[in-house]
């Protein structure tokens, strides 16, 4: 038989899967779990996303879009980076993909050559670097700190950057963190990566999470950049699969025979629904639910701090919470298993996001609501009482 490629060797698992499937049997041995480690929002898909996505199934138009996407929501994403960041942009620079997941192919694809390394942050998302890895590039894991926000800096960048450096991946709101990257160091990083002739790719999935200060758009301080989005996690739409790339005008072409190769178009449906993802009614709905996740967050923070974990600055995005659990355990994977296994609540081993300080870190995702949040510190603080503090 064919021996596997080595490319897909260096693939890695994600460890919170192993704790998923654990969650699982106890779930089917009658246990209550409460789940902390999902990494996406519990809410159902806004009402009038899923009417318009129900019309357009029953209408049965659902052949092929055009590659790039239905130009009727590349023009509403456009009129979306107006409002929201008063950024200008030609609707054909936006790439409508199968998720955020699709957009990192493209970009990838359009930037990337064989043995570049790319700067990202440790800890951070763990695809970007296996996708990387599988275009044959190199990530170069930079540790980062709470003190830093969890974010990369023009400093950092600078100290990293070797020939052999082609761009930097940054993630803002950050996942596992919620930190947001303050903009005057976004803008610094930028004018560092155009003064060395790289690329940004900016992954701006949780905007609109956000809690404290407005996220600022990559594409507010850098036309350059190449900028990821999704309707996964503000818009509640991660089983619909869409996202979407922004790409400089020089790439419009390529990033079109790019995509007809990579999807054919992304899934029609989906696209028809998040059509109504710009709507005043979705609107409403989906700040009601950001409120909902910071009333969540702000509970929770505070609760962890009170049990005893080590938390950085208040985060001001996404739906995650990075704590130190050094006090409690050596190890975070063997503290996330006893807590799984003794308290019945799921959390996410730091190792899922790299190398630095994994094993003194979990992550908690407040993806449930407040009732489970607050059953979860109960059993957590249940748990810590019968175990010897390191
Ligand atoms: C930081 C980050 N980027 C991208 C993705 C992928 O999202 P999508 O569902 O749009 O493919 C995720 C999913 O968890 C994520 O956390």
């Amino acid at each position: 038989m064919r021996r596997l490629a080595s490319r897909a060797e260096r693939i890695r698992p994600f460890i919170v899967m192993d704790i998923l499937e654990r969650a699982r049997r106890l779930e089917a041995q009658g246990r209550k779990i409460i789940h902390m480690e999902i990494g996406e929002p519990d809410f159902p898909t806004p009402a009038p996303i899923v009417a318009a996505g129900m019309r357009a199934l029953a209408g049965g138009a659902l052949h092929y879009t055009p590659a790039p996407g239905l130009e009727s929501l590349r023009r509403a994403i456009a009129a979306h980076y107006l409002h929201r960041y008063g950024v200008a942009l030609n609707h054909e620079r936006i790439f409508v993909t199968p998720g955020a997941s699709g957009a990192f192919l493209l970009v990838l694809g359009l930037v990337l050559e064989s043995g570049d390394q790319v700067l990202v942050p440790d800890p951070g998302y763990p695809c970007n670097r296996n996708l990387v890895r599988l275009f044959g590039g190199e990530p170069v894991l930079i540790p980062v700190d709470a003190a830093g926000d969890y974010h990369l800096t023009p400093e950092l960048v600078r100290a990293h950057w070797t020939p052999a450096t082609a761009g930097v991946w940054i993630t803002s709101p950050a996942n596992p963190t919620g930190t947001v990257i303050d903009p005057r160091v976004l803008g610094a990083i930028c004018r560092e990566i155009e003064a060395s002739g790289g690329f940004l790719l900016s992954d701006e999935i949780y905007h609109g999470l956000e809690y404290g200060r407005r996220c600022v758009s990559a594409l507010e301080l850098c036309d350059d950049a190449f900028v990821v989005n999704s309707f996964s996690k503000y818009f509640g739409m991660t089983g619909w699969r869409l996202g979407w790339a922004v790409v400089p005008e020089p790439f419009i072409d390529a990033a079109t025979r790019l995509v007809q190769n990579l999807f054919i178009a992304a899934p029609t449906h989906s696209q028809q629904a998040a059509l109504a993802a710009f709507g005043e009614e979705t609107a409403l709905e989906l700040e009601r639910r950001r409120r909902a996740f910071e009333a969540r967050g702000r509970f929770l923070y505070h609760a962890l701090v009170n049990l005893g974990f080590t938390l950085g600055p208040y985060p001001q995005g996404a739906f995650y919470l990075y704590a130190n659990c050094a006090a409690f355990a050596e190890d975070s994977y063997r503290f996330a298993v006893e807590l799984l296994e003794r308290a019945g609540v799921a959390i996410t081993p730091g190792r899922d996001f790299g190398l630095n300080e994994a094993a003194n870190h979990v992550r908690f995702a407040y993806t449930t609501s407040l009732e489970n949040l607050q059953e979860g510190v109960n059993r957590i603080a249940a748990y810590l009482r019968t175990v010897d503090r390191a």
